[in-house]
């Protein structure tokens, strides 16, 4: 009879959880919600939402992201894109809880902006961003002393996309850079090469080679990609100190998801298609594509585009329902032929909203996000730096 060693296999950092056993705390901040949850068939969870909401009055504001569900977008005070909201959220002192339906990043960026006595609220701590966590404080510090015996992180200037941690933000700040959003990043990297000879940034390579090189007439030879898991980021010296665009090896798990086959096969489909796609998208769909803006700017667009027009939109599909059912006179469909929600936008649902309100009601602070005041001295300067762009 033959004998199997039991095998000595150590998890990998990217190693699978399965579900519902063991958690990363690397990536999920909790799940967990003090008190009673209500149900998601629960009938009473709309009137329950506006009996909280009213309780509170005043005393909060309600931000929603665009690609929040439907239910959620009906409780927001305001939505927006994550520029607009960063600004909102920043206008509001009078208000005592800012409940960001939206994710982890965001509302970390909200508490910052805000006044000490505000206090931020996320309905559900899970919901944090895969491209966020693709960049963290060690792998940039690391990625900086690389640019340092290059020679080259003098001449650097990080700019580094909303959608990351604080802890980023604040490693932006301390170099002198800037944050940006997909609707100033153009603004941003003309900014940082005013003031450089070389941009990192930080931690979406689609938006930070997009803007270079359709925006702003850059090359794709210009722009090299540091990959955080290899030794000096996969590049040599040389490679570094010929290019003009270093990007972190991240990405959006949504919008990565269309491809150039999904724009060919949609302009087959419906001839003369309008295909516009969110900068998150890889190169080769921006660049097939016919327009290409933030979520603020999808949304203009289609406002203002003739009755009969068609599009195909490149963005996460809570986003395109609704715009689809707001404008029954176009017709608008989505890029991909599978459905592409963002799942940690998702996380925030009318349950977890009711549960959130009605905690604050009773006087009894949920899920709040501070930022300690270190990390928030710098991410404030880079994130100031982006409100003061020209
Ligand atoms: P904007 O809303 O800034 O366009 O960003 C899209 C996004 O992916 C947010 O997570
Ligand atoms: Fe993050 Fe992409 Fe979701 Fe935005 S859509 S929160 S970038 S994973």
């Amino acid at each position: 009879m033959t004998t199997t060693q039991p095998l000595d296999v150590q998890p990998t950092p990217l190693a699978l959880l399965l579900l519902g056993r063991e958690s990363d705390p690397r990536s999920e901040r909790g799940v967990e919600c003090p008190g009673d949850l209500p149900a998601p068939s629960d009938p009473d969870l709309v009137e329950r939402a506006r009996a909280a909401k009213a309780r509170l009055g005043d005393r909060v504001f309600i931000l929603g992201h665009h690609y929040q569900r439907d239910e959620v977008i009906e409780f927001a005070d305001v939505t927006g894109d994550s520029f607009k909201l960063a600004r909102d959220a920043a206008g509001r002192p009078e208000a005592e809880y800012i409940v960001f339906c939206g994710v982890h990043f965001m509302a970390e960026s909200a508490d910052i902006l805000t006044s000490e006595r505000q206090q931020v609220i996320l309905p559900d701590l899970a919901a944090g961003c895969s491209m966020a966590d693709m960049a963290s404080a060690e792998q940039v510090a690391e990625c900086w002393d690389v640019l340092a015996e290059a020679g080259v992180a003098d001449v650097t200037v990080p700019v580094s996309y909303m959608n990351s941690s604080a802890d980023i933000k604040s490693f932006t700040g301390r170099h002198g850079g800037t944050i940006c959003t997909s609707s100033n990043a153009r603004r941003a990297l003309e900014w940082a090469f005013s003031r450089g000879e070389k941009v990192l940034f930080l931690p979406d390579q689609h938006l930070g080679r997009n803007t270079a090189v359709r925006d702003m007439g850059f090359s794709l030879d210009d722009c090299v990609v540091y990959n955080p898991h290899k030794p000096n980021g996969g590049l040599t010296v040389e490679q570094l100190r010929a290019a003009k665009m270093i990007l972190w090896r991240g990405h959006c798990s949504v919008h990565g998801r269309f491809s150039l086959e999904s724009v060919e096969d949609v302009r087959a489909r419906i001839p003369g298609v309008n295909v516009l796609v969110h900068p998150e998208c890889k190169h080769e769909v921006v660049a097939a594509a016919d327009y290409v803006g933030s979520t603020e700017h999808i949304i203009t667009m289609l406002d203002e585009a003739p009755a009969g027009s068609a599009w195909a939109l490149g963005t996460e599909l809570n986003l395109v329902r609704r715009l689809a059912n707001a404008h029954p006179d176009k017709q608008i469909v989505f890029l991909d032929k599978t459905v592409c929600f963002c799942s940690t936008m998702n996380r925030i649902d009318l349950p977890h909203l009711v549960w959130t309100l009605e905690s604050l009601a009773d006087g009894k602070l949920v899920n709040r996000i501070q930022v300690d005041a270190e990390t928030e001295h710098f991410a404030k300067l880079a994130l100031e730096q982006m409100l003061a762009l020209p």
